[in-house]
């Protein structure tokens, strides 16, 4: 077990006695701190200066690292092996971004050909729907797309169009359906023309309860309009693993863009997943936003602990999360065109960690992921920051902030950045009573407009948003994620969790359905709940 290892009781140990010094002590102690704790990397500068360690504490999370085997696991995962052990399947997101010219074996075949056939194919389609070539059924050009999808087949996509608008098509429209909802469906498609939409299936499984109800409700929708099943040709193109149900549905498998099962849902926004993307952005700006993802594969795969950016932040969110009991980590980027950015790692952290056993099945005996949430700054300034200052929480926070605006407007970018950097320095630095009081805050006052500080976070200082930095920074976190799931020694690549709900969904949806009154056979609180939405529903 984790906790039994040599680097871990030695990280307890200096935990002890790091925990109550504060960061205004170690800044004061050394003026180099900034420097030291400042790693650059692919146009990426973290500066990590103002977390709660030392570095002894960088050194001893390294060893936890190297104890924990992180080197012979990032090896395997990069070779191939099937590290999903409990789906036997090789875990190869990093393939998707491989050169042409690389050799990535799965199963002794290499992949990497496959993979740039289905990417010149996907050029090929988006270049025809960008320019017009491609027309719907009555011949007109396709001014909307509305990728179907949920999970890594939505979240990935929305995040990675929003994050790059800057560079997308505005002859097109871009739209996503993923909740059951109904009310999803309908604002999405409100006011749209059958004749000049696209719908885009996205589902690796293709089974997706979600997906699989949008896709057909957006197929009568639109042979409402178009009244020929020939229409579907034109107007539905499918992204999945499975050609036979996407024939089955009724989408040509011409129009029908694959990826291979060592492609986790999470981990699939630059695979075919990222059609939509691709679709907005062009070519050439996925290919740049592919290059990005593979710079930041090779620095993961090569760079020494101490000087890799991803491993660096994985380490951090253990040394919190096992060691101050951080519950939480705050993921703030200062960029508008960001916003989506951390619901998309929501799943990207949580559905990969969120595990309470071992490789070996047994029950961890230690915390497994933070809960990661965020805004765009400076909106969360004004909402839950008051928390992250003076709360009793401790959170550690990721800011995120570029050095030139995609928009440059009069002030605004240097005012956004000046609170990135204010933002960074009142939580560490605090302000103590005596600085209150040396204002002239009465004493009956001053406790309460006291700042503790220490509060630790990350500052990501990046040049410009563009599509090859967007790929650098999900790199830098899918392998951050791997880093932590290495360490806690759990299987960041399944997700057997979401299954129960599943299930119990499809028992209990006729239940609702049903003229008849069902005989209820859940718990009293289940029974009662369907009970009176039956009831409710006939009102
Ligand atoms: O909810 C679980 C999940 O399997 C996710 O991991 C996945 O991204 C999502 O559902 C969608 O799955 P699919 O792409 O097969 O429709």
């Amino acid at each position: 077990m984790l906790t039994d290892l040599a680097a871990w009781k030695t990280l307890s140990e200096h935990y002890g006695k790091i925990q109550s010094v504060h960061l205004r002590t170690l800044f004061a102690n050394d003026p180099k701190r900034a420097q030291k704790f400042t790693v650059e990397a692919l146009g990426i500068c973290l500066d990590y200066s103002k977390n709660r360690i030392t570095q002894g504490t960088v050194e001893l999370l390294a060893n936890l690292a190297e104890e924990c085997g992180l080197r012979d696991r990032i090896d395997a995962m990069f070779r191939g092996d099937k590290i999903n052990i409990t789906e036997n399947r090789a875990v190869l997101h990093t393939a998707l971004r491989a050169p042409r010219d690389a050799s990535v074996q799965v199963d002794g075949k290499n992949v990497v050909p496959d993979v740039h056939a289905v990417l010149d194919r996907m050029s090929a389609f988006a270049d025809r729907v960008r320019s017009g070539a491609w027309t719907g059924y009555t011949g007109k050009r396709i001014r909307t797309v509305v990728n179907i999808g949920i999970g890594g087949s939505d979240l990935g996509p929305v995040m990675a169009y929003e994050a790059l608008r800057h560079y997308a098509t505005r002859d097109i429209a871009f739209r996503f359906v993923s909740n059951i909802d109904g009310t999803d469906f309908a604002e999405a498609t409100h006011g749209l023309d059958p004749e000049e939409t696209l719908f885009i299936v996205s589902s690796k499984t293709f089974t997706t309860l979600e997906t699989m109800t949008n896709a057909h409700t957006a197929k009568a929708w639109a042979l409402a309009t178009l009244k020929d099943e020939a229409a579907v040709a034109k107007h539905f193109a499918a992204v999945s693993t499975n050609a036979k149900e996407v024939a089955k549905f009724g989408i040509d498998t011409a129009n029908m863009f694959g990826f291979w099962d060592w492609v986790g849902g999470r981990y699939s926004m630059d695979s075919a997943i990222g059609l939509s993307t691709m679709l907005a952005v062009g070519p050439d700006n996925f290919r740049a936003m592919l290059a990005g993802f593979h710079a930041m594969d090779e620095h993961f795969r090569t760079a020494p602990f101490e000087k890799n950016i991803p491993v660096l932040m994985g380490l951090l969110c253990v040394w919190y999360d096992n060691f101050f009991g951080a519950d939480t980590v705050a993921v703030l980027p200062y960029d508008q065109y960001l916003k989506r950015f951390p619901a998309y790692l929501q799943q990207l952290t949580m559905e990969s960690n969120g595990k309470s056993v071992t490789l070996a099945g047994e029950r961890v005996t230690y915390e497994t992921s933070q809960i990661y949430w965020g805004e765009p700054g400076t909106n969360g300034q004004h909402s839950f920051y008051q928390l992250i200052h003076q709360g009793t929480k401790l959170i550690p926070c990721d800011f995120i902030g570029f050095a030139r605006s995609l928009n440059p407007l009069g002030r605004h970018h240097d005012l956004l950045m000046a609170n990135v950097f204010a933002q960074a320095e009142a939580l560490a630095f605090g302000k103590t009573v005596e600085q209150v009081k040396a204002e002239g805050t009465p004493d009956w006052l001053a406790p309460h407009r006291v700042f503790e500080g220490n509060r630790p976070s990350n500052t990501f200082l990046i040049e410009e948003l563009t599509p090859e930095v967007l790929g650098k920074l999900i790199a830098m976190y899918e392998h951050s994620v791997f880093t932590q799931g290495a360490i806690w020694g759990i299987n960041p690549f399944d997700q057997w969790g979401v299954e129960l709900g599943k299930v119990l969904a499809m028992r209990i949806a006729p239940e609702l359905e049903s003229a008849e009154a069902p005989e209820l056979k859940h718990d009293a609180s289940t029974n009662a709940l369907i009970a009176r939405y039956r009831g409710l529903k006939r009102q």
